[in-house]
């Protein structure tokens, strides 16, 4: 039986997925995890929204980017994100490179009526942000900000069990993202670690994702307070070199919040937490009930409630891996645990569906609305880091 006979004979008749070409500009750590993503969507999920034709990849450095378009399966290759963008096979734009390269290619893109993922933070500030939100409004094009963390089972687990009232009135939102990848003083430069190529540095790099999960399991911020801290005055300009230039970011942030809808919470990002490798630490607690989650137990979810029978009352670790789970039915059996690369494969497939379906991400994805308004608390909090105020914080959109 050859291939196509033996889909339909176990699917039914033959589904043919419409294709969307793909340009991706920035082929390294992101640029990877989003092209293992499209390619691995439809052995999972099938049929899939639309079969990620990926046509073209960007990269500054023209040996890197071939051997990378050979790699990951692109049929071309360039050092010009703007050939990319006027490439006329590219229908989606995935925006994977540092923070100062989002702007610029998205208003591009935009206005080239190209549907565009970009990474997190969306803009180096809010003006960025909101500049690249008004060029999508323009242009009715899809947009989504890569805030992967949103197509974690477990946190979209939470999100529902706080949404159909299960903990109750929310009171508290505790966030503590901590890593230590960049405890060594040695550990050498590189645009993380510069305001004109980073914007911030923890706060931006961890912060955004730890703002990200408050807003879309609460709800709105209005005012903030914040502190930001350098430990790491300078590094090496490269790997081994004597000569040293200063470090223009923080490396760890703090932050009091309170949400428009009254509950309060805390903010903790750090780069120097020696031995935390991903610890991405959310709890909520309500009037009913808590929850805990830490992304280094991306698969675990642990729950209490006030209306279990007192005699087990306590936290139930809940393995989020059940069919009745989110993603439970496209994966492998319960308890056959999911990984990082998992939750981009969870996102591209909803990008995609919204782009097959000419719609919006939204509530589930971060739209570049939801980038803009990321931006605005991580403004807010360095201007409060700065000024020792509190800040009350205005939306433009
Ligand atoms: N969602 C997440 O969990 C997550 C994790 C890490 C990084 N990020 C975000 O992803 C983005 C990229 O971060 P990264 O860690 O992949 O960075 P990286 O340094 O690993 O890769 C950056 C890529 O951009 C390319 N690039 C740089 N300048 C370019 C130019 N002028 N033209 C074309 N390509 C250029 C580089 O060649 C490289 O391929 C950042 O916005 C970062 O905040 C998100």
């Amino acid at each position: 039986m050859d291939g196509e006979a033996r889909l339909a004979s176990s699917n039914g008749p033959l589904k043919t997925p419409p294709t969307v070409g793909v340009g991706l500009i920035g082929y390294a750590f992101m640029g990877r995890a989003h092209s293992h993503a499209f390619k691995a969507i439809q052995y999972m999920m099938w049929p899939p929204p639309a079969v990620a034709d990926l046509v073209s990849i960007c990269g500054r450095n023209q040996d890197a980017v071939q051997e990378a378009r050979s790699r990951y399966g692109y049929k071309r290759w360039t050092t010009s994100w703007q050939e990319l963008v006027d490439d006329p096979e590219v229908q989606v734009v995935d925006n994977s490179t540092p923070n100062n390269l989002h702007l610029e290619p998205c208003l591009a893109a935009a206005a080239a009526g190209k549907d565009i993922i970009c990474e997190k933070p969306l803009g180096r500030d809010a003006d960025e942000s909101r500049a690249m939100l008004e060029a999508v409004e323009r242009a009715g094009v899809t947009h989504m900000c890569a805030f992967n963390y949103r197509f974690i089972p477990a946190l979209q687990l939470a999100r529902r069990l706080i949404q159909d009232g299960r903990l109750g009135q929310i009171y508290h939102f505790r966030a503590s993202y901590q890593q230590s990848g960049r405890v060594d003083p040695n550990s050498p430069m590189t645009w993380r670690f510069r305001r004109d190529t980073a914007g911030f540095g923890a706060l931006g790099d961890l912060g955004s994702h730890s703002v990200d999960q408050a807003r879309w399991l609460i709800g709105e911020i209005g005012s903030v307070s914040g502190l930001t801290k350098t430990f790491i005055p300078d590094r090496p300009v490269e790997a081994g070199s004597d000569r040293r230039e200063p470090v223009t970011v923080d490396d760890a942030a703090l932050a009091l919040l309170e949400f428009q809808d009254g509950p309060i919470g805390t903010l903790e990002v750090t780069r120097c937490a020696t031995g935390r490798k991903n610890y991405h630490l959310i709890e909520v607690n309500g009037s009913l009930g808590s929850l805990h989650f830490n992304c280094e137990r991306l698969n675990e979810l642990r729950f209490f409630s006030r209306e279990d029978p007192p005699e087990i009352q306590g936290f139930h670790d809940v393995l989020v891996t059940e069919r009745a789970h989110p993603y439970g039915t496209v994966w492998w059996p319960p308890g056959h645990i999911l990984g990082w690369e998992h939750t981009f494969m969870h996102e591209m497939h909803h990008f995609l569906t919204a782009v097959a379906g000419g719609g919006s991400v939204e509530p589930l994805g971060a739209t570049f609305r939801d980038g803009y308004r990321n931006s605005v608390v991580l403004d807010g909090l360095a201007e409060s880091s700065r000024t020792g105020r509190k800040v009350d914080l205005t939306y433009a959109s």
